[in-house]
């Protein structure tokens, strides 16, 4: 992907006598058709129809087109009359709908006090910027605004407002971003899961028709349609064409593709918008979440790299590197007590940990899950001198200090719930299920709003707190406020209390969990420093989440802790050796009462941790890929640095393999000419392995070309189910 950077060429252009005058102050002369490039994509769009814009391409860059090939590309597109079908050609704009001709699942579905729009839409702007494509678009009673960009990574963000300009109010009951993709499409990808086994992909042929996964969970939630792929058969991580989708959205979300025997392939996405939810007074706006495209002809990790180097290129991408974590979590639950925390903290502390957060327990009232949500003092009877004790030791030690909060939850055992019963998203009296004992706050609601952001304020202040962690542990069913649907307007809301407090306070970092991984997503990326992954520290479910995780986001967004010898998730025991292995490729952190630990444990430890700190700058900055081990009991993880000098390779196994003879591992991605030492991770143990003698290169280390490395890779031990080999990779000085 080394593509030349963004950029915008405009067709030739195009006399346009039929076209609605341009409006006040548009700056620019019509050009029918738009080009924007980047990172090897370009998306091509015609906006010289009547109506909406047509997307003529989205996919490889078509390279440096003669006068006229746009032309010739619209030529070359254009429908002929279909048997059996409307009488003229149709188009297949960016918003869908039946006044198209199109008979799918609409991009826009609005009424008012019942009566459907099918709106008569015309272009009447068009600005470009580089690599930007604004349109604007009215019809009767209707304007929209729809944002094209493309990045030098070539991910496509696009998004769509509309304005109400009746005189009657409009109730919007969808808007969505969609693109056409390749014909060629026959496969689907996208996830599910449950808590503690966030993002299990799901995987099946293309069918027929219009499909509709939707999320009403309140929240991203644990079974997220994450990202949504058409690809073409048989892609694989390495091979094959895929056209992904996700929405940058933590509510309520549509991901939806349709394969119409009379169209080209669509995906795409949206809010989920309940009956009642938005209605638009006159001159309001509404303005969807990103849909966040992503073309790739280099399978899953393809799309994965595109995603991650365009993160990594925002500028608020956390930069400095990702500290070695203490969470209390598991460590200690509700069972604060000043001397075991201390403890805690030193032991943390003299293993290199870098930043110590107190996770649930520490404000008034909660001694356990049942009461004290919403109550955000500190609980004098437990921390009679407040947490000064805690973040002081904390402080000395050199390590940071970080707080949990869970902010729009509330128990009904809780100041909070007793005094402002009007603030709540679901109203106590009303009947709703509980969950973990708790029920939601309106964040919508501008008192509440302010009393949360006023809470925390108080006590990121007293304590000078580097980090929150940023909880949300129920689902929002029946979230309604004064009788109408509010999950939209909720999110919306914690997005801006999450913009607030990080611009009143530039450098606390926050990270985004939701009862482990049901709020991942890059709409909270866009407000949050990393996401907890999952719930689970079993090393052999992580495993699984973390790799499918890393199709959007680069390790150093994914939190990751080591816990204790038997999981309490899921009752199984891993070796240390393990769970450090795990934990390294991520933000990585420990999760486990250490003070327990015995010296020989803590060793480990510290070898770990100095793993990570040693090779954090590379795992965080570095292009990630997962050779295919040959093998469905084994994960390969690679990260290759950009100069491709160096590289961290991680074969991971967790489940017995189905050969006596372990797969060669082969390393695609280096540099073929360059000359690699390959030699275990010095820090980290070695695994023992089942082979009666381990591959002799193991215990010499090796020298060979990049090429050779990549063709035909290194025979790795025949591991256990368990166990996981980090290799090093370093390239040998030139001359
Ligand atoms: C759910 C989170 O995922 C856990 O890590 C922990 O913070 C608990 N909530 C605390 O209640």
């Amino acid at each position: 992907m080394n593509e030349p950077a963004s950029a915008i060429a405009p067709a030739p252009p195009h006399p346009r006598p039929d076209r609605p005058s341009r409006g006040a102050g548009a700056p620019e002369p019509a050009e029918p058709i738009r080009v924007l490039r980047g990172g090897g994509v370009a998306v091509v769009v015609d906006v010289a129809d009547d109506g909406l814009p047509q997307v003529l391409h989205w996919g490889r860059d078509l390279g440096e087109l003669a006068p006229g090939d746009l032309a010739g590309l619209r030529l070359a597109r254009a429908r002929p009359v279909s048997p059996s079908a409307l009488d003229e050609p149709w188009p297949l704009t960016l918003l869908p709908g039946e006044h198209d001709g199109w008979e799918g699942r609409p991009g826009f579905a609005a009424h008012r006090a019942g009566r459907t729009e099918h709106p008569r839409w015309a272009v009447t702007e068009v600005r470009t910027e580089p690599a930007r494509l604004h349109v604007r678009a009215a019809a009767d009673g209707l304007a929209l605004d729809t944002d094209l960009s493309l990045d030098d990574a070539g991910v496509l963000r696009l998004a769509h407002e509309l304005t109400n300009t009746a005189a009657e109010p409009l109730a919007l009951t969808g808007l969505e971003t969609v693109l056409p993709v390749g014909d060629r499409v026959g496969e689907v990808l996208d996830f599910t899961g449950r808590w503690t086994r966030e993002r299990a992909p799901q995987r099946r042929p293309l069918a027929q028709g219009s499909h509709v996964r939707e999320t009403r969970r309140g929240r991203t939630g644990h079974d997220a349609p994450f990202v949504l792929a058409l690809g073409t058969p048989g892609f694989s991580a390495d091979a094959g064409e895929l056209w992904a989708v996700h929405l940058a959205w933590s509510g309520d979300a549509v991901y939806r593709h349709d394969a119409l025997p009379e169209a080209r392939p669509l995906v795409g996405v949206g809010p989920l918008l309940r009956a009642g939810e938005i209605e638009l007074a006159p001159g309001e706006s509404f303005r969807t979440p990103t849909g966040v495209f992503v073309w790739s002809d280099a399978g899953t990790d393809g799309i994965g790299a595109r995603l991650h180097r365009s993160l990594r290129s925002r500028p608020a991408h956390p930069r400095g590197p990702r500290p070695v974590v203490l969470n209390t979590w598991e460590a200690v639950y509700f069972q604060h007590d000043l001397a075991r925390l201390a403890a805690l903290a030193d032991t943390a502390a003299s293993i290199g940990v870098e930043r110590f957060v107190l996770d649930d327990g520490w404000f008034r009232g909660r001694r356990d899950d049942s009461a004290g949500l919403g109550d955000w003092t500190v609980d004098a009877e437990v921390w009679p001198e407040g947490l000064h004790p805690i973040a002081d030791r904390v402080r000395s030690l050199g390590m940071q200090f970080g707080l949990w909060f869970e902010p729009e939850m509330v128990n009904p055992d809780s100041d909070l719930a007793r005094a402002h019963p009007d603030w709540m998203l679901q109203p106590l009296d009303a009947g709703i299920r509980p969950w973990r004992g708790q029920y939601v706050l309106n964040v919508a609601h501008p008192a509440a709003f302010e009393y949360l952001r006023t809470a925390i304020s108080v006590i990121v202040d007293e304590y000078g707190l580097d980090y929150i962690k940023w909880d949300q542990n129920r689902d929002l069913i029946e979230a309604v406020h004064e009788g109408r649907a509010n999950v939209h307007r909720h999110t919306e809301a914690v997005y801006r209390l999450l913009d607030r407090l990080r611009a009143d306070r530039p450098s606390l970092e926050i990270e985004s969990c939701a009862s482990g991984g049901a709020r991942v997503d890059l709409g909270v990326l866009e407000r949050t420093d990393r996401v907890w992954a999952s719930d689970t520290n079993d090393p052999i479910e992580r495993l699984a989440i973390q790799r499918w995780t890393e199709l959007l986001l680069p390790l150093e967004l994914i939190g990751s802790h080591v816990g204790p010898e038997v999981a309490h998730t899921t009752h199984r025991a891993a070796s240390l050796d393990f769970r450090i292995a795990t934990a390294l490729f991520g933000s990585a952190g420990i999760e486990w009462d250490i003070t327990a630990c015995t010296p020989g444990e803590l060793d480990r430890l510290r070898e770990g941790i100095a793993a990570y700190r040693r090779l954090r700058g590379l795992l965080h900055s570095g292009a990630l890929t997962h050779p295919d081990t040959g093998d469905d009991g084994a994960t390969a993880t690679a990260v290759i640095s950009e100069d491709r000098s160096r590289a961290v390779v991680r074969l991971a196994r967790h489940a017995t393999a189905n050969r006596a003879l372990a797969p060669m591992l082969r390393i695609p991605g280096l540099d073929p000419t360059g000359r690699y030492r390959v030699a275990p991770v010095a820090e980290l143990q070695v695994p023992r392995g089942l082979d009666d003698t381990p591959p002799p290169w193991l215990a010499e280390g090796l020298l060979l070309p990049g090429a050779v490395l990549t063709e035909v890779g290194v025979q790795p031990p025949l591991l256990a189910p368990g166990e996981a080999l980090v290799l090093e990779l370093t390239r040998e000085p030139r001359g």
